[in-house]
């Protein structure tokens, strides 16, 4: 295609975000949309499905996200009511817009009830990170990506093994394009601006000379519904993270889930200990600063596997599984799941000098958004004629 305008008859690309995890992806997508040639005419919807300062704003700035052209407003929910809430929202916007098509980025709640809103329409959708697979029926984010992935029209994966996975689901692979990972071009563009752990910490009041000891320091995240909802879980989840503390001190960015079910479940008293940095969820920038400089992270988040394994930083993952294989087959990461002795060994074989240094998988390179910029406006101009013949 050597037109280097965008068709005036063909509409924009809706863009969606709903949760934390999505703003990263989409940064650089709307970025190389407009850098591409011909320039992708995008809109920005926000489903608000995270709407407060901590989980939203701060990371917009960040990451230098536009102010979304359309706030939806849904915030939380069970479920059922946040997926229905999206879609009953998102309806309309397709009606009046007249998108050409529909993208959307990750598995969250949004990510679907996006997707399912499009294909009934009969806008096309198009989904970033497509054919990860835990093959675990628990986890919402696993049915949100299988139905995704089964509906959309064109799916863009992050690593090679996604491709065996849709097969496996009966899915065409002239709907598959490996392309590489979006969330690592946000790592790679934001890295020298990263904060310092000195002064995010210190900022949060508390002293950052606990960051300067012989054995440096682990990051901590926690908020997966299978470690944080039960008290059962959560309870010996926080003791062994106490037991680790006494190795080397933590830096912990407390989800809102998981600082609820501590106050309700009256936990506090495991995690209230000088060894241990209690902060509010962070900034991308601080978040970026914290884990480079980390002796290791510990975390049951999906982004952060990927994320250390790009910054070469031993995670143990309190997972009993992943939908990002790549991370443990080339990567820095290695499932420890809620299992102490599986959780203390970890750490203390990175202490001890060892731990994963991985490799960069393929395409991780920064130039993810670029590819899918290049290979979408060909597909939709090339579907448009076709339509128009
Ligand atoms: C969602 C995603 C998950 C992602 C995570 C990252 C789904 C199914 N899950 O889970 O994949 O890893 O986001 O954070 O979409 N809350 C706030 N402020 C906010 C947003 C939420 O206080 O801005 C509170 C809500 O009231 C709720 C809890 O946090 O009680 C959980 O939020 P929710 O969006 O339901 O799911 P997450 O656990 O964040």
């Amino acid at each position: 295609m050597n037109s280097q305008l965008w068709p005036v008859d063909l509409g924009p690309v809706v863009c969606i975000v709903g949760a934390r995890p999505n703003f990263m992806k989409m940064a650089p997508i709307l970025r190389a949309f407009a850098a591409n040639h011909p320039a992708i005419p995008t809109m920005l919807v926000h489903t608000g499905q995270h709407y407060d300062k901590d989980m939203n704003d701060r990371l917009f700035v960040d990451l230098r996200l536009p102010h979304p052209d359309i706030n939806l407003e849904v915030g939380s929910g069970t479920h059922a009511v946040q997926t229905a809430e999206v879609m009953r929202r998102f309806e309309p916007v397709l009606d009046t817009h007249k998108p050409s098509c529909v993208l959307v980025v990750g598995d969250v709640n949004s990510t679907l009830a996006c997707t399912l809103v499009g294909v009934k329409k009969g806008v096309p959708v198009v989904h970033v990170e497509a054919g990860l697979r835990s093959y675990d029926r628990g986890m919402p984010e696993e049915i949100n990506r299988v139905l995704t992935d089964q509906i959309a029209d064109l799916l863009y994966t992050t690593e090679r093994s996604a491709l065996g996975n849709l097969l496996r689901e009966g899915i065409a692979e002239e709907r598959v394009r490996f392309v590489g990972n979006v969330m690592i071009d946000s790592l790679l563009s934001n890295r020298e601006a990263a904060h310092a752990p000195e002064k995010t910490v210190s900022e949060a009041g508390f002293d950052a000379a606990i960051l300067s000891g012989s054995q440096g320091y682990a990051v901590v995240t926690l908020h997966r519904p299978s470690n944080v909802d039960q008290v059962e879980t959560l309870s010996p989840l926080l003791g062994v993270l106490r037991e680790v503390s006494e190795k080397l001190p933590l830096v912990v960015a407390l989800h809102p889930r998981t600082r609820s079910n501590i106050e309700k479940f009256g936990l506090g008293q495991l995690v209230s200990s000088e060894r241990i940095v209690l902060l509010p969820p962070q900034g991308y920038l601080e978040m970026l600063g914290l884990m480079s400089k980390a002796r290791l992270v510990l975390t049951d988040s999906g982004g952060l596997q990927e994320e250390t394994t790009a910054l070469g930083i031993p995670c143990l993952t309190m997972r009993d599984n992943t939908e990002r294989p790549i991370t443990i087959d080339q990567g820095t990461n290695t499932m420890v799941g809620s299992d102490r002795m599986a959780i203390l060994d970890g750490v203390d074989e990175i202490l001890s000098g060892g731990g994963k240094c991985g490799r960069i998988p393929e395409y991780w390179d920064g130039h993810a958004a670029e590819r899918i910029a290049a290979d979408l406006a060909q597909w939709l101009i090339a579907r448009h004629l076709k339509e128009k013949k």
